[in-house]
């Protein structure tokens, strides 16, 4: 009886003892100070010239090993969401109706400029991001669904076919065509100029009704993807909010069309789709979803 007393204790000390955290510089001073001074000019070798943008590697180029075994799953998820990441999709769309070509167009939020530059930190997370956390935002919120593990299959070949497409990228450097297109607002958004706008340059493939249109065959999504709507991204997606769309809309829509509405017209449209409904916003609750107004509106 008194040896396993003892044997509790002992055992109870020592959990203890490793609960404890350990100060990570304090096991790791080289860290704290690097011995060596990194070059800095290796940061400024060019990818691309003046007025270009960096160009991913073709398709028909993915390797015939494991490695490209996986890009191309990871294709798969990107281009066809609905089918190949179903288990976490909430709504009708892909990853590529926003990140357009395949993820490839710049303007469209590129996968190539953005593989490098994570981890990052991000305001909306309040914290440092790495680019598996950026990628389950996009799941939970754009796509309305889950966020896949990490480690989850899905995860990892995407990571891979972003890896892939990022061939030759320079690590941390904010390549031109990175995200959309920097707008400026010279006066107020206004419904009722984006309502009309709407009407006569986007609801011709997006729907009088804002609800996009399915394919004709039993394929899953859009062939025309919605605007809002309960198959659209919900309230919290970085498209919600009127600045982005407005960014969005400005470089790539009408499709084929990009850069020929002014920025006051992409906001107008962008705040007309952010009055529509759509689904609710996961991190409030029922009742703020209800009372309060979204987020995302013109700051
Ligand atoms: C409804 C449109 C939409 C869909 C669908 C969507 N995204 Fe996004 N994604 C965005 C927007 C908008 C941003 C930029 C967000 C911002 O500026 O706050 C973004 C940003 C990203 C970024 C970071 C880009 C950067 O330059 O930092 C990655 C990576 C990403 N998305 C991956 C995905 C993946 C993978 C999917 C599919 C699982 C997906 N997205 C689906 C709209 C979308
Ligand atoms: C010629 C047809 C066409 C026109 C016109 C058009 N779009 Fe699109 N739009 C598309 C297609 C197709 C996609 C998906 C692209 C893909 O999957 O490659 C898309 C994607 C989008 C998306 C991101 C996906 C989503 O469903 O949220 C937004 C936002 C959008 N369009 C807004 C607009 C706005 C605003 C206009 C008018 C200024 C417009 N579009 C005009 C065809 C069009």
């Amino acid at each position: 009886m008194k040896l396993q007393l003892i044997l509790l204790w002992l055992i109870l000390i020592s959990s203890i003892g490793l609960a404890q955290e350990l100060d990570p510089l304090e096991v790791r001073p080289s860290l704290a100070t690097p011995r060596l001074s990194i070059p800095t000019n290796l940061t400024t070798v060019p990818v691309v010239n003046p007025g270009e943008y960096f160009v991913p590697p073709y398709v028909e180029d993915i390797p015939d090993d494991n490695f490209g075994e996986l890009v191309k799953i990871g294709r798969n998820i990107f281009v066809n969401t609905q089918k190949y990441g179903k288990r976490y999709v909430g709504n009708g769309l892909n990853c590529t109706n926003c990140h357009l070509s395949e993820g490839r167009k710049a303007n469209a939020a590129p996968l190539w400029a953005a593989y490098g530059l994570y981890p990052m930190y991000r305001h909306k997370n309040k914290e440092v991001v790495t680019f598996e956390e950026r990628i389950q935002d996009c799941f939970k919120y754009s796509l309305d669904g889950i966020a896949p593990m990490v480690d989850s299959p899905e995860m990892e070949a995407l990571v891979a076919y972003a890896h892939w497409l990022s061939k030759g990228v320079p690590v941390g450097i904010a390549l031109p065509g990175r995200g959309f297109t920097p707008i400026k607002k010279t006066r107020t958004p206004s419904t009722e100029n984006g309502e009309i706008l709407y009407k006569t340059q986007c609801a011709i493939c997006h729907g009088k009704d804002g609800l996009g249109y399915k394919y004709e065959d039993d394929r899953p999504g859009y062939m025309f993807p919605p605007l809002w709507g309960p198959d659209s991204f919900n309230r919290a997606a970085g498209m919600n909010k009127v600045k982005t769309a407005a960014q969005f809309i400005k470089a790539n829509m009408p499709l084929g069309k990009g850069f020929t509405l002014t920025d006051d017209e992409a906001l107008d449209i962008g705040l007309y789709m952010w009055i529509q409904s759509r689904p609710y916003d996961p991190r409030r609750s029922i009742i703020t979803n209800i009372f309060m107004p979204p987020p995302g509106g013109c700051e």
